[in-house]
Order: structure tokens, then C-alpha cells, then sequence
């Protein structure tokens, strides 16, 4: 994308912004080789039933196979590195630590890239609970088949992800309403905008009239509503525009 492409008015609010919200989906992770979930040949939806692996239902229903397919994710993430939209959104936020992450990733690269004080909308492949107290478990062994036990009190362990049905964590979704309400400037990057309470998140900042871009190779809901809507993909953008900008 030639670099003419960030229009100038952006670059101008961008540098001036002290208070950046940045939302990011599955699609900021694509280039580090994490699928995303509803691209239609690629997509980790086009191939699997999220109703069979994605909700309480499911991990009532067949533990051993929900718990496995998060071991396959979990394992997944675990080989990748952060990509060059991870990286350039910490080197923004070097500059501007008003800038805050709101994500709706459960893989971890933004941490691993350097960012700080990551809001996940929903929960962390790198988390265990107990399904029965919602305990965090640190120590478990992993079975050869099956999913693994609390060792506190015999129920299934199962991921710390948002599943669907479940209401999201609240002390995330306060963090994310909080740093929206308060932002000048919000970036919506690679995500579907098809998810709520997420999707909902950058409409709230232009109803303040505060301006927002989306970042994301295909159309979205949100396209027709953002400030900007840039064509292209995360990896290649946000590194342009962050260093694009004249962060003193
Ligand atoms: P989706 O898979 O719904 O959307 C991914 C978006 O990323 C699409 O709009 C793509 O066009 C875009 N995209 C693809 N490659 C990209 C790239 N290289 N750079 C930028 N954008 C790119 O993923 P999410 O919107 O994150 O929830 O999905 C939201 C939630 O739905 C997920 O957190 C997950 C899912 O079901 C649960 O599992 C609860």
C-alpha cells in the first residue's frame, strides 16, 4: 500500500491523540499464522461448529474434545510470534502510554510483543479454570486423553476463554467502557465487527464525536460508520502509521 494511502487528516489526529483505544480481533494475528475465525476459506469457523466447541454446551456435552481442540489452539499460539502490528502498536504506546489495548484475542501476542495492561474481552488461551468454581489453576497435568482434572476438587478444568452464551468478564468490559469514554482517537484492527459487546465499543466513541479507523482488508458493519476505513491488512498498515507519525 503506497504510503499516501494514510490520509493526512488520520496522521494529524493520530499524533496528536494522547488517549488511543486500539480493539483488535483474530485478523492482527493472521500474519503471524493464527486462523482467523469467519475468513471463508480460512477461517477456523469454516471448518469447525463453534456450537460443538465454543460453548458450555459442547464442553458439557464432550469435555475431552472441547478441551482438546483449545490444547490445539493453545499449542498453536505457543509456536507463533508476535507480527509487525503487534510490534508497532507497543512502539506506539512507548510513546503514548495513554494508548490502551482492548483486545478480543485469547492468543497472547500483544503481551508477547511488549504491550502493557492488555484488556481481554475474552479470557486467555494461557488461562485454566475449574469449571465448577471458576477458579484460576495454575498447576494441572496434561492427560493423554480427555480434559484434566482440579486437583481441589475433581471437576473438568477447562480454557479461561469467553465461550458462547457467556457473559464476558466484567472488570474487562468496565476497563474497555472506561478507556472508550475517555479516548480521542479508537482503531477497530482486523476484527469482523459481528461480535457484541466488542463490536458495539468504537460506535460508543462516535457518538461522542471522537473519530475512529478501521484497519482491515475487507468491508465490515463498521465501515460505512468509521472515520476512516483503510483497506490492507494489519501487519503492513499500522507499522506505516505509527511510524509515519512524529511521536515526540
Ligand atoms: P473474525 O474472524 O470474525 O474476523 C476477522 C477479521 O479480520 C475479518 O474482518 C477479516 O477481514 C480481518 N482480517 C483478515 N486478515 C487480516 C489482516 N491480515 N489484517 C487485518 N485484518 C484482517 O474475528 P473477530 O472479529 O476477532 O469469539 O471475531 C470476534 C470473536 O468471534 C472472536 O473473539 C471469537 C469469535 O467467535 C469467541 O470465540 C467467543
Amino acid at each position: 500500500m503506497p504510503e499516501g494511502k494514510i490520509p493526512a487528516p488520520l496522521l494529524d489526529a493520530a499524533a496528536e491523540a494522547r488517549r488511543v483505544v486500539v480493539l483488535t480481533g483474530a485478523g492482527i494475528s493472521a500474519e503471524s499464522g493464527v486462523p482467523t475465525f469467519r475468513d471463508a476459506q480460512t477461517g477456523l469457523w469454516a471448518r469447525y461448529d463453534p456450537q460443538q466447541l465454543a460453548t458450555p454446551e459442547a464442553f458439557e456435552r464432550d469435555p475431552g474434545l472441547v478441551w482438546a481442540w483449545y490444547r490445539w489452539r493453545r499449542e498453536l499460539t505457543a509456536r507463533v510470534e508476535p507480527n509487525a502490528a503487534h510490534h508497532a502498536l507497543t512502539r506506539w504506546q512507548r510513546r503514548r502510554p495513554g494508548l490502551c489495548v482492548v483486545t478480543q484475542n485469547v492468543d497472547g501476542l500483544h503481551q508477547r510483543a511488549g504491550t502493557e495492561g492488555v484488556v481481554e474481552l475474552h479470557g486467555s488461551l494461557s488461562r485454566t479454570l475449574c469449571s465448577a468454581e471458576r477458579c484460576m489453576v495454575e498447576d494441572w497435568a496434561e492427560p493423554d486423553d480427555g480434559a484434566p482434572r482440579c486437583p481441589c476438587c475433581g471437576a473438568y478444568l477447562r480454557p479461561g476463554v469467553v465461550w458462547f452464551g457467556e457473559s464476558l468478564p466484567e472488570q474487562a468490559v468496565a476497563a474497555a467502557l472506561q478507556a472508550v469514554g475517555s479516548a480521542e482517537l479508537v482503531l477497530s484492527v482486523g476484527t469482523s465487527s459481528l461480535v457484541q459487546p466488542a463490536a458495539s465499543l468504537p460506535g460508543e466513541a462516535l457518538r461522542r464525536g471522537v473519530p475512529v479507523v478501521e484497519i482491515n482488508p475487507a468491508e465490515t458493519p463498521l465501515s460505512p460508520e468509521a472515520s476512516w476505513s483503510i483497506r490492507g491488512a494489519a501487519a503492513e498498515v499500522l507499522p506505516m502509521l505509527v511510524d509515519s507519525l512524529n511521536l515526540g
